[in-house]
């Protein structure tokens, strides 16, 4: 089989039109609960964080994902209809990706097409997985579903298109909010196009509020990195020692929330958003949610997107989901 040569095109700043500024300012000005985009946890420091995260033992997400492909890439491949095209909504850190590519690999000549609004991101999954036999690698510095429509239109005829989804951040959109995102996902493929989707499954909260809060701090500093990344992105001096961490679980929603909360009455200038907070000793500005799933229940978000579900598989050490669904 021969080998294609990785490729990885410098493509323009996918994220040029978002105003980050007017985002800030306008999460934090927030009448009631004040809130911050999750997006911005994840600086070079934050995603250098949340790799230390991924390596504690009471964080069970990402070693379950990883194991379910490692175990079963094989079987999911061989489901796919051939020749397929991988495109991978957040590139990740590549180890779980790499299962399901080499598997891939031993079929057919694989086109990979990492997507990510981090340049950095991109970068380290250029080391990871550019390198790989038989894989080419694209990667496009783009929000999820702008990259995505580029991908598609690379297709050549007859090419179907895997969109590999595995860092479970399906459970950072609201329950609405992610069926939403799969059917505009569904929109931008064919029948009998594929979607692979990692999902964190309900488990008791003693242990989602550790995996959330561990003793050694490395969460609380990834949380607290948010206001470091605004000082450095718009001249803010959110003084980081005024804020602790802080876990809850709602049981309602059953999700996991991430808030910041004040430890003093205090205020924070923002020159760049040009915005002054003000914030009561006590009152929390949020950063992220992590809703939990059940296996039934990501299949029938699947299928009212617009899926057949053609497989699942879960992890019972930390109970975690991997659904394969085509486009119907
Ligand atoms: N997307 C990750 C998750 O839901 C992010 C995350 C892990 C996170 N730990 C956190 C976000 C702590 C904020 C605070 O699991």
């Amino acid at each position: 089989m021969a080998t294609a040569r990785p490729k990885l095109i410098e493509s323009v700043s996918g994220t040029s039109s978002i105003d980050f500024a007017a985002e800030v300012r306008r999460g934090l000005s927030k009448p009631g609960q004040k809130e911050l985009p999750s997006s911005f946890l994840y600086d070079e420091v934050g995603s250098a964080l949340f790799e230390v995260i991924c390596l504690l033992p009471e964080y069970g997400l990402s070693r379950a994902g990883a194991r379910l492909l490692q175990l079963h890439a094989e079987e999911i491949t061989e489901r796919l209809p051939l020749p397929v095209i991988v495109a991978e909504l957040g590139s990740g850190s590549g180890t779980k990706t790499r299962w399901i590519l080499e598997a891939l690999a031993k079929r057919q000549p694989v086109k990979y097409f990492p997507i990510d609004i981090s340049r950095t991101a991109l970068s380290r999954c250029w080391q990871e997985l550019g390198h790989l036999d038989s894989v080419s690698l694209v990667g496009f510095e783009r929000a999820y579903l702008d990259g995505l429509l580029e991908v598609a239109a690379r297709r050549e005829s007859g090419e179907r298109l895997l969109v590999l989804f595995l860092g479970s951040t399906i459970g950072n959109f609201d329950r609405p909010a992610g069926e939403t995102f799969l059917r505009q996902v569904r929109e931008i493929l064919l029948p009998g196009d594929a979607l692979l989707l990692a999902a964190d499954l309900e488990k008791p909260w003693p242990q989602l509020l550790a995996a959330y809060d561990d003793p050694t701090g490395v969460t609380a500093a990834f949380n607290l990195n948010i206001l470091g990344h605004i000082n450095r992105s718009f001249g803010a001096d959110f003084d980081l020692s005024k804020f602790a961490h802080s876990v809850r679980y709602d049981e309602k929603q059953r999700r996991i929330e991430m808030h910041l909360r004040s430890l003093v009455d205090q205020q924070v200038k923002i020159p760049a958003a040009d915005f002054v907070l003000r914030l009561h000793k006590g009152e929390t500005i949020w950063t992220e949610s992590s809703h939990k799933y059940t296996c039934p229940e990501v299949v029938t978000m699947g299928e009212r997107a617009g899926f057949s579900c053609n497989g699942q598989w879960a992890d019972h050490e930390w109970p975690f989901s991997q659904s394969l669904f085509l486009a119907t």
